[in-house]
């Protein structure tokens, strides 16, 4: 029987996938497709301070092989996910990672304080790398200073552990990685989507009404394998791997470049059973390529290097 089991800093996942943020809402409409007990963990849509309408329509658009988002994490806030989403998520024998943003360090050190004195969830992800919204995500997913501080000010105000989301939207993704390690990131996850545009016809202007937006789908898989692939080398920090993950097989490539668990987005909203689906068939898979479970997988890339260069 192939093991499925993974343990993360805070997690101990009973298979290494989950719905990731902003693509799952906060679980009620999956809920009642199929039974959320199945899933590895929920990452819950971004929490802010307040109540976010997000951004001006149209904001979502389809690309040749993804989509491009401008959401502007639209959310009802803190408070309200707290009281009214976190206590129906907790039904559930998954755990819970919430997705913080802010405009300011006090606005995450705030969400990330309220959310953890709840004792609804089990970890926290740091989302410093939206790109959609003007002030905030952007300068903190590009400047290794700010994602460090952010980062140490998060964590010496809460107990759970604490995941840094990073941006693929900066020139060296290892120094981002090794500058909230050096903050104290307990994990990280990534990657965030990838910011890009597309133009209307007819009118000759930017679809979306935020002009950009970001990139996510199968576009990103082989952005997201290689910078994963690549922070693996330079950081001992566990990593949930995410960017364009619609099957098994992408699992297991995320896996073996050095991931611990994988998170699914745009999958999830083509296909409400894309993480169901990933998790019935990963068993039959892993043994296809000769691993007898999901800890042995992580990293096989690397290891698989190791022993050749050691012959
Ligand atoms: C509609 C939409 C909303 C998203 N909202 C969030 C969010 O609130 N917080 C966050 O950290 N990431 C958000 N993301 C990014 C995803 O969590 C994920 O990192 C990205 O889409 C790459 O994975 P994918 O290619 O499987 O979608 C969003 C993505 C999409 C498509």
């Amino acid at each position: 029987m192939i093991s499925l089991e993974t343990k993360l800093p805070g997690l101990d996942l009973k298979n290494p996938i989950m719905p990731a943020s902003g693509c799952f809402g906060f679980g009620r409409e999956f809920s009642e497709l199929y039974d959320l007990n199945k899933l590895g963990a929920v990452v819950i849509k971004a929490a802010t301070l307040n109540p976010r309408y997000g951004n001006q329509t149209p904001r979502v658009a389809e690309t040749a092989a993804g989509m491009l988002n401008s959401i502007g994490l639209q959310n009802p806030g803190v408070e309200t996910i707290c009281s009214e989403e976190l206590p129906f998520l907790s039904q559930f024998k998954t755990p819970v990672i919430a997705n913080v943003a802010g405009s300011t360090i006090e606005e995450y050190v705030a969400v990330a304080k309220r959310l953890d004195e709840s004792g609804l969830i089990q970890a926290l992800e740091l989302n410093i790398s939206c790109p959609n919204v003007k002030e905030g995500g952007v300068q903190f997913g590009k400047d290794p200073v700010l994602a460090a501080e952010v980062t140490a000010q998060v964590k010496e105000t809460v107990a759970l552990p604490v995941y840094v989301k990073l941006s693929p939207n900066t020139a060296d993704i290892v120094q981002m990685a090794k500058a909230v390690e050096a903050g104290g990131a307990d994990g990280l996850s990534m990657i965030n989507t990838l910011t890009g545009m597309q133009i209307d016809l007819s009118s000759k202007k930017p679809l979306l009404a935020n002009q950009t937006g970001g990139l996510s789908g199968p576009a990103i898989k082989p952005v997201a394998i290689r910078m994963v692939y690549e922070v693996r080398q330079h950081s001992g920090l566990p990593i949930i791997g995410m960017g364009g993950i619609s099957a098994a097989e992408d699992v297991l490539e995320f896996l073996i470049a050095g991931a611990s668990a994988v998170a699914v987005g745009t999958a999830n909203i083509h296909d409400p059973f894309a993480c169901v689906n990933i998790i019935d068939r990963l068993p039959q898979l892993l043994e296809k390529y000769g691993f007898q479970n999901v800890e042995e997988a992580i990293g096989g890339g690397n290891r698989n290097e190791a022993n050749v260069s050691r012959s």
